[in-house]
């Protein structure tokens, strides 16, 4: 794995949903009709902003149902694969606070990024608010369980099938909660 600092020197500054952050330069993979990969470091995919749109608004729309229950307490959210962290920044942008955010992903360049993506947008979010987190979703999920630390949501976003991911995630969250699951490529759910 190249070191942190060659791989951020090739990084651009892109904008989705009013936040500015790092990523790779996606339009140089598509302008050379390069297909996005999974193998390129800290995956950004512009295509899927609608999908991370979508997201804030279903998640607010369950911030909103769950706050009209009497137990509840806070909205915790786990963005199991969070790459360049940017669904994380753009929900803690949109919802109500106070909210609690776990960013984790496997791969830990990805958390740096994420750090920098945090600090780019310290008039939004600052460090305090979302958690980092270095593990397999599966074993985080676990974790989570043993610990009774149930979420409110859980987001996973992983390359290929997400099906792999399901039974733990189930495990980790509040029995009135919710699991938001995508999957970029339909055929894997098959
Ligand atoms: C499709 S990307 C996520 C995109 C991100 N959710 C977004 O909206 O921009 C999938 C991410 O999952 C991470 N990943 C792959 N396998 C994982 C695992 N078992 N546990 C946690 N993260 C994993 C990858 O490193 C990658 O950053």
């Amino acid at each position: 794995m190249e070191d942190f600092e060659t791989y951020f020197q090739q990084l651009i500054i892109n904008e989705e949903g009013g936040i500015r952050f790092y990523s790779f330069d996606s339009k140089k993979y598509s302008n050379t009709g390069v297909a996005l990969k999974k193998s390129m470091p800290v995956f950004y995919n512009p295509i899927q902003e609608f999908n991370r749109s979508i997201t804030l608004i279903a998640y607010k729309a369950f911030q909103q149902i769950s706050e009209s229950d009497k137990n509840f307490e806070i909205l915790k959210i786990c963005d199991s694969m969070a790459a360049s962290g940017i669904r994380s920044i753009r929900l803690f942008k949109f919802l109500k606070k106070p909210v609690q955010i776990m960013a984790n992903d496997l791969n830990p360049l990805a958390l740096k990024v994420i750090q920098k993506n945090i600090e780019l947008n310290n008039e939004i979010v600052s460090k305090s608010d979302i958690e980092l987190f270095n593990e397999d979703a599966r074993f985080l999920f676990e974790d989570l369980h043993n610990k009774r630390n149930y979420q409110s949501i859980i987001d996973i976003d992983p390359f290929g099938t997400p099906n792999i991911f399901i039974e733990s995630a189930i495990k980790a969250v509040n029995l009135n909660g919710l699991i938001g699951i995508t999957a970029t490529d339909t055929a894997v759910l098959f």
